[in-house]
Order: C-alpha cells, then sequence, then structure tokens
C-alpha cells in the first residue's frame, strides 16, 4: 500500500456519492476530546489534498484483516489537506476502537473513502440531537448550518459531562442554541420538549446509541415525513421475512452470469465467490460500502441507511445483507 490512488467512482445511489479514494494516511496528531475519546488527524504523507467531503460523511479505517471500521469525520470541511475522527474506545467492542487509540503521530493507517449516506439537506431550521460519540457526525453539520445562517438547535447527552467530547469547540455558538445533558447531572434527553410538537420546515437529525434513535424515532412519528434523519453505530434490529431466505436467482447485467443466491447465503458472498469484484466494509447494512444499482426484482432492504422513500424507489441495496423478494434480482455488475 503505497500512494494515494483514485479508484472507480462509487455506485450511483439515492444517497450523496462522492469520489472514492484509497489511501494509506499518515497520523498527524493525536488528542483527547473527552473520556475514552481521542481525535485523530490524519493527512496524505506528502500533504496533497484529500477528497472534499460534506458533514455526515465517513470514511473507513482498515485496521487488519476482517477489521474494518467506520468514523464520521468531525473536523473542517473547508481544510483540503487534513481530516478529522473522533473515537469512542469501546473495549468491549471488537478491537477496532482499541487499535485506532494505540495510533500515535507518525503512523499510517489504510483510508477508504470518504462517503456520505447522512447528508445534511437543506432546510429552514435544523433540531441536532447526539448521543455520546454521536456528536461526531453532528459537530460538522452545526458548522455548515451555522455558516449558512440557519437557526438551529442541538441537544446533546452523555453519561457525564467529562465523557463528552467536543464540549470546547461547542463553546463558539450562542449557549440558547445548545443544551449539554449529562446524565448523571440532568437525567435523560427531555425528547418530549424538544419533538412534542412538529415544527414544519425543520429537520431532525440525531446519532447516538439504538434506544435513543428508536426514542427519536417514536416521537416523530408524528412529523412531517422525511424530516427525521439518523445515523446509526450499529444494524437497525431486523424483523426477519422467512419468505426472502429462500434462493433466488442472481443476474448481473454487466457480466452476463446468472448465479444462484441460497438461503442462508448474502448476495455480497456469491457475487464475490463468482469473482466479480465488489467492495465491503461492515457486513451489517451500516456502512454503504457495498451499495449495487437494482435494475430490476423486488428488494427486501434489511440495511440500517436507505430511507422510507429510499427503499420505495428500490434503485439501490445493501447487497452484504438485503435480498430478493420475488425469485430474480438483476444488479448493474
Ligand atoms: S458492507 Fe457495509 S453496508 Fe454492506
Amino acid at each position: 500500500m503505497t500512494a494515494m490512488t483514485a479508484t472507480q467512482e462509487a455506485p450511483t445511489s439515492a444517497a450523496t456519492v462522492l469520489r472514492e479514494f484509497e489511501a494509506d494516511l499518515a497520523v498527524t496528531a493525536v488528542s483527547d476530546a473527552a473520556e475514552g475519546v481521542k481525535t485523530i488527524t490524519l493527512a496524505s504523507p506528502d500533504r496533497t489534498a484529500l477528497p472534499p467531503w460534506s458533514p455526515g460523511a465517513h470514511i473507513d479505517l482498515v485496521l487488519g484483516d476482517d477489521l474494518t471500521r467506520q468514523y464520521s469525520l468531525c473536523g473542517d470541511t473547508s481544510d483540503g489537506t487534513t481530516w478529522r475522527i473522533g473515537v469512542l474506545a469501546a473495549p468491549d467492542s471488537r478491537g477496532g476502537s482499541v487499535r485506532v487509540h494505540e495510533l500515535k503521530a507518525g503512523d499510517t493507517v489504510q483510508v477508504r473513502g470518504p462517503r456520505n449516506h447522512f447528508p445534511l439537506v437543506g432546510a429552514a431550521s435544523y433540531q441536532f440531537i447526539a448521543g455520546g460519540i454521536g456528536i461526531t457526525p453532528i459537530l460538522a453539520m452545526i458548522a455548515e448550518a451555522d455558516a449558512a445562517g440557519a437557526p438551529w438547535n442541538l441537544l446533546y447527552g452523555g453519561r457525564q459531562r467529562a465523557s463528552m467530547a467536543f464540549l470546547d469547540e461547542l463553546e463558539r455558538y450562542s449557549q440558547d442554541q445548545v443544551a449539554i445533558t449529562p446524565q448523571h447531572e440532568r437525567g435523560h434527553l427531555n425528547l418530549a420538549e424538544c419533538l412534542g410538537d412538529p415544527r414544519p420546515g425543520t429537520l431532525v437529525y440525531c446519532c447516538g446509541p439504538e434506544g435513543l434513535l428508536t426514542a427519536v424515532e417514536q416521537r416523530c412519528a408524528s412529523w412531517p415525513a422525511g424530516a427525521l434523519h439518523v445515523e446509526r453505530f450499529a444494524a437497525r434490529p431486523a424483523e426477519p421475512d422467512t419468505e426472502a431466505e429462500k434462493p433466488f436467482e442472481l443476474v448481473l447485467a454487466r457480466s452476463g452470469r446468472t448465479l444462484t443466491v441460497p438461503a442462508g447465503k448474502s448476495v455480497f458472498n456469491v457475487v464475490q465467490e463468482a469473482g466479480v469484484s465488489v467492495l465491503g466494509s461492515c457486513h451489517e447494512g451500516i456502512c454503504g460500502t457495498c451499495e449495487q444499482i437494482v435494475l430490476n426484482g423486488d428488494v427486501d432492504h434489511r440495511d440500517s441507511i436507505l430511507t422510507g422513500d429510499e427503499r420505495a424507489r428500490n434503485e439501490t441495496m445493501m447487497i452484504c445483507v438485503s435480498r430478493c423478494r420475488s425469485g430474480r434480482l438483476t444488479l448493474d455488475l
């Protein structure tokens, strides 16, 4: 792995598509953002420009064989030469965050992306809600909304103040807009007050643990369709469709191949085993790396990325988890 190499354009998607890069980047700085949270700053070894990104984008850190993790970019979008991520050490996880916390200035790490499945859509105003390390994508969104002069508010919760990252950076904004809610001091986030009355024209952006996302989804059920945008750290709890566990035929339109996807095996694995090159990362339906264009077939979407509208359009699918309800699925592969 040497210098930065541009690879092909990521698949066309209903979500924001950014040019996909893969590179060995240098760690230029590591600092403590809160208890258990470090920020890592990355740059190309020769300090050439990095691909542009927009708030909500994430990158893959390839930390070893079968160890790839996604982290939201949380730096300054106008800084064309460095990227910053904020990483919570989770010792009970599968080791990715611990490995990132071991990085030090001067190390290199393989990086892919950025890609954005959580883009900030233009709106009259914004309600941002962050739980814990979920502040990372929200931080860049706030900067963009504020620079655009859009009214916004932030509700930010965490276990305790000392473990909540970027509190110092939030001090530059009007404190009327920022509600910091450490659970040990003030209890849980007051979602009833924040989201009780739908506000037409306001978009809600939320990132945090599953319990928070579920609660926000319930509160926003009475809001206008499309008002809520969430990003998950982990796969959404699935409701298995036993019908869709049946085998189905998979047609690869560009390769001219017809394959069979058996029950219990992913489209991704079948395609890869057939020797067709596809990219994957999380294999849980949360990162978007494996997204492919659907030409035909009734997709059983099992990812945690696409919105209800995007699912209904049936234009793309995450082939690591999603399957087919009809007997035949055709992909632009
Ligand atoms: S590999 Fe991450 S969504 Fe499929």
